[in-house]
């Protein structure tokens, strides 16, 4: 007989779990940037058009065949389909991109780390708008110290993922979402007073198409994927912790509709200190600490708000990486029958030690051939590897999956058990088949070169 499956408390625990693995350090410091680097107000409405047609549906379609399987993201698919035992790869496919992922997501929570600790000093005091964003390039440059504080956070990660799931991500990611919304708001409320707000909301919100190239689209796929944890088998796992009663179609709604206001919150945050300060919107990387920081220095109270930012920013990323850990070492103890304890372990310090390169992206003392090798650094580069390629392809073969290799009238049940929404089935059957397919090959045609929708368009107008 199979052992009892441990089962999430409730259904509010549940969509906040959810919502906490997919809000994270790509919400906080991904969206902003990207968005910076891609032109602004178009990008938005690029990310927000893939994560209604391409993400959510995904999203459902991981969590319907994660509580139809009660199993690990590759023991789903031999469950599902054991006469098919080629689609294990998928499960596979999204494992390695956890892995990746939780390799640099390590260094980003530390360099948060870092600034909560600075924080707490007052690091702003005595220095002009300039010194303080500069020392984010201090940071970057040594990696010693990132590295130092990549390794605190991952020990951090261990000890909540070593508790188990209920009482270790359920618990802390209900008081947590809910806490980093509230300073949020405040914060933005802050940023409305900037004189750069209005030039802010022009760039988020007035999509120039004079800016449309369609590489963004590509762009803008990935870090849907990337925000909703689409594409790497993290949903498949939580959804194998759902009960009966839970409403899938609902909480994937829920939680895409609160990722896309964080990610916006936080974008509203920090273009106005950009602005305002003149500082480039594409500043890559570091934008979070190099603008925020400044804000807050210019608030009564700076100590106590920068440090409880950067103190919500760890741990949303915390939830994150807990279920990125959660993912690979889920999938040990299924496929493998380790022991918990051993699949935890070794997972760890396999991932530290794949993430020492990108801790010393800035300072190139490791791998000191690769920028001018691959033309990004390490961090970049496996960055864009599973955003560009892994993600989009693990969605992909998913969509693929649950589209025409899975049965209509078992999707259906599951679809409807614990649900109020069951009339949407129809249209999400439709987009999971046809639309995601279809956009998702047609833009990594665009992103291998087969074809350019750039010049296709340019020439269409001339
Ligand atoms: N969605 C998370 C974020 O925005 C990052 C992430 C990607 C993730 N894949 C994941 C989190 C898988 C948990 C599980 O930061």
């Amino acid at each position: 007989m199979k052992e009892q499956r441990e089962h999430w408390g409730s259904r509010l625990g549940f969509v906040l779990a959810a919502a906490g693995s997919a809000i994270g350090l790509g919400t906080l410091w991904k969206f902003p940037y990207v968005t910076g680097q891609n032109g602004g107000g178009i990008f938005v409405l690029f990310y927000l058009f893939c994560t209604f047609f391409i993400g959510i549906p995904l999203f459902m379609g991981e969590l319907i065949i994660g509580r139809r399987a009660q199993r690990g993201p590759v023991g789903i698919f031999m469950e599902l389909t054991p006469d098919k035992p080629g689609w294990k790869c998928v499960g596979w496919l999204g494992v390695l991109s956890s892995f990746l992922i939780l390799s640099y997501y390590i260094v980003v929570a530390g360099w948060g780390l870092n600034y909560f600790l600075l924080s707490l000093n007052q690091f702003y005091l005595n220095r002009n708008e300039q010194e303080i964003s500069g020392l984010f390039d201090t940071l970057y440059q040594s990696g010693g110290i990132s590295l130092f504080w990549a390794f605190i956070f991952l020990l951090i990660t261990f000890g909540v993922v070593y508790q188990g799931i209920r009482k270790g991500i359920e618990k802390w990611s209900k008081v947590l979402t809910i806490s980093l919304f509230i300073i949020l708001i405040g914060l933005f409320l802050y940023s409305l007073t900037l004189s750069g707000m209005p030039k802010a909301l022009r760039f988020i919100f007035y999509p120039d198409f004079a800016k449309f190239r369609a590489s963004a689209f590509l762009e803008a796929l990935g870090l849907s994927f990337f925000t909703l944890s689409l594409g790497q088998g993290i949903l498949l796992t939580y959804g194998s912790y759902l009960r009966k009663i839970d409403d899938i179609p609902k909480t994937a709604v829920i939680v895409a509709v609160m990722v896309i206001s964080i990610s916006l919150l936080a974008a509203l945050m920090i273009f106005p200190v950009i602005f305002t300060f003149n500082f480039p919107p594409e500043g890559g990387e570091g934008l979070v600490f190099k603008t925020l920081p400044i804000l807050f220095a210019h608030l009564r109270g700076a100590m106590v708000i920068s440090t409880l930012f950067f103190a919500l920013f760890v741990f949303t990323a915390l939830t994150s990486a807990v279920a990125l850990l959660e993912v690979v070492v889920a999938n040990l103890i299924d496929l493998y029958s380790w022991s918990r304890k051993k699949a935890i372990i070794s997972t760890t310090i396999v991932v530290f030690i794949v993430g020492i390169p990108s801790a010393f992206s800035g300072s190139q003392e490791v791998f000191k051939k690769w920028l001018p090798m691959y033309g990004q650094t390490f961090f970049t580069s496996v960055d864009s590897l599973v955003s560009v390629w892994l993600l989009p392809i693990g969605g992909l073969l998913l969509a693929i999956y649950v589209g025409f290799v899975l049965d209509k009238k078992m999707l259906l049940a599951e679809f409807r058990e614990g649900s109020s929404w069951q009339f949407l089935f129809g249209i999400w059957y439709f987009l999971i088949k046809w639309a995601v397919p279809i956009a998702i090959i047609l833009i990594l045609l665009q992103k291998s070169g087969f074809f350019n929708v750039d010049d296709l368009i340019s020439r269409l107008y001339t």
